[in-house]
Order: C-alpha cells, then sequence, then structure tokens
C-alpha cells in the first residue's frame, strides 16, 4: 500500500506502516494508493485494486479507466459537509462586510475609511447545488433570516436565481455538466453589488471573466477555490472586493480526521474483502 501524503487523526495508525510517496513514483507491487484528488498513471501501477481517495472531489482522479482496469475509487463524503459550509458563511460574511479589508487597514495603522458593507442577514442566497454541503448552507442562511432560492441539478432556473440573488454560493462537483457553468455571459446576470462565493472547484467559473467583473468593481467575492491552483490571478490579490483563501473548506481538525476515518474504513474493508463503504 502507497500513500502520497500522512494524514491527521488517530486512525491514520490502524494501516500499520504504509509507503509514503509521490503519485507519479512507480509502485509494481501497490495494490492500495491513498491520494487528494490527485491524477493516478495507471501504468505505474500494475497491481492496483483501490485509489483511496481523500477528498470528497474526484474530478481529478480517471475514474472511467481506472473501473476499466478494475480499480476501485472511494471518497469521503458526509464529514466535511460543515465545515465547507461555514467557510461559505464566513467568505459571504467576510465579502459583504469589509472583514479582511478592515483587517488589512487596521493592521498598517488605519481606521477610517472602510466602505460601507452590504447586509448578509435579510439577503436573498442563490444556492447553486443543494446537495449535502448546499443544504448545511441552506440550514445555516434561515440562522441568517436570509431567502434562499435554489438551483438543484436541472430542477430551478439558474439563470433566474443569478438574476434575483443578492449572494450566489456554489455547491457543484466539478463535471463535463459543471465545468464553465458560470459563464462570462451568467456572470453579467448577477445584480450591481452582488457577492459570488465559490467553496466548489475554481473551474466551474470562467475564471478570466470572474476575474474582469472584479477588477471593474461591479460585484465582489469570497473566493476558496481557483482554475490552477495554488495559482490565484495577480489581479486579485489587491483588490478590497475579494477575499482570498487557499482551498480551506474541509480544513478543521475535525473534519480532517473525520476524513482519514473515512479512507482508513475503506482501505480496511478493501483489506478485508468486505464491501467498500464509500464506492464512486
Ligand atoms: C474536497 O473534499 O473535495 C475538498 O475540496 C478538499 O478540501
Amino acid at each position: 500500500m502507497r500513500s502520497t501524503h500522512t494524514f491527521p487523526g488517530p486512525s491514520w495508525s490502524e494501516l500499520g506502516s504504509v509507503e509514503v510517496a509521490p503519485a507519479d513514483a512507480p509502485g509494481p507491487d501497490v495494490d492500495v494508493l491513498v491520494v487528494i484528488n490527485e491524477p493516478v498513471d495507471l501504468a505505474l501501477y500494475p497491481a492496483l485494486r483501490l485509489i483511496a481517495n481523500y477528498s470528497v472531489g474526484y474530478d481529478r482522479i480517471g475514474v472511467a479507466a481506472a473501473h476499466e482496469r478494475g480499480v476501485a475509487v472511494t471518497n469521503t463524503p458526509g464529514v466535511l459537509d460543515a465545515a465547507t459550509a461555514d467557510l461559505a458563511m464566513a467568505l459571504m460574511l467576510a465579502a459583504r462586510r469589509g472583514v479582511a479589508a478592515g483587517d488589512r487597514l487596521v493592521r498598517v495603522g488605519g481606521w477610517e475609511g472602510l466602505a460601507a458593507g452590504r447586509e448578509v442577514s435579510g439577503a436573498t442566497l442563490g444556492i447553486v447545488g443543494l446537495g449535502r454541503i448546499g443544504s448545511a448552507v441552506a440550514r445555516r442562511a434561515a440562522g441568517f433570516d436570509m431567502r434562499v432560492l435554489s438551483v438543484r441539478r436541472s430542477v430551478g432556473d439558474l439563470d433566474e436565481v443569478l438574476r434575483a440573488s443578492d449572494i450566489v454560493t456554489l455547491h457543484v462537483p466539478l463535471s463535463a455538466e459543471t465545468r464553465g457553468l458560470i459563464s462570462r455571459e451568467r456572470l453579467a446576470l448577477l445584480q450591481d453589488g452582488a457577492t459570488l462565493v465559490n467553496t466548489a472547484r475554481g473551474d466551474v467559473v470562467d475564471e478570466q471573466a470572474l476575474v474582469d467583473e472584479l477588477v471593474s468593481g461591479r460585484i465582489n467575492a469570497g473566493l476558496d477555490v481557483f482554475t490552477h491552483e495554488p495559482h490565484v490571478p495577480s489581479e486579485l490579490w489587491d483588490l478590497p472586493n475579494v477575499v482570498l483563501t487557499p482551498h480551506i473548506g474541509s480544513s478543521t481538525i475535525e473534519t480532517r480526521a473525520a476524513m482519514t476515518r473515512v479512507v482508513v474504513d475503506n482501505v480496511l474493508a478493501f483489506v478485508r474483502g468486505e464491501p467498500l463503504p464509500n464506492p464512486i
């Protein structure tokens, strides 16, 4: 068994000794590989039978090719909904209320001059993707007295939700269907002063079009994900109307340990010949 990282939390040690090596180093005897949503070159692993993905998203893993070779793939659904929904709320609040810009101002000795924010309480929130994470955001939004509009797969009119919302938050997985879903034309549907929050995947949005909208100052945003991570478009670095975080949706001590537990349970089930708890 090989892993491309070591993973946090007490359950990792249940796997015993694991070879830790990069995903692209040959492993003729490796039958289980633990990765973080990384491409796997199947030719390097002739004995591979399981890719256990430490992530709910698996957009960078060639699942169809793995299945064709008889390699199972698992992920970590369910345990990171709260952490990701919390971050979406944090980005909404930070972007609307000038939290990051205010922090920067105070740190350089400033006090006055921050532009007044926009309310989150009572705002209309558009949730694009009402799965587990989107639903967790909807529950939080109720506590902020927000009016929630949502789009779930093919149910709901995305364009209408984009037009009608003060804040739009994205919670769809990246797939052939959702790549570029928030196109330049759709970004143009957002109201002036609207907030876009993305904790899903950078490629769900046309990043250059989003950069153009943010540079123009017409909308604001809270962004945790980007098209070419860890690259963040330099045009965004100094903008006051965008809050930037380095893909930390699931990054809490509790959630990361829970994700390790899920990975370990899938690997142990494989080793014991039991049904995998979280097959993709
Ligand atoms: C996921 O699990 O897909 C997250 O984006 C990883 O942090």
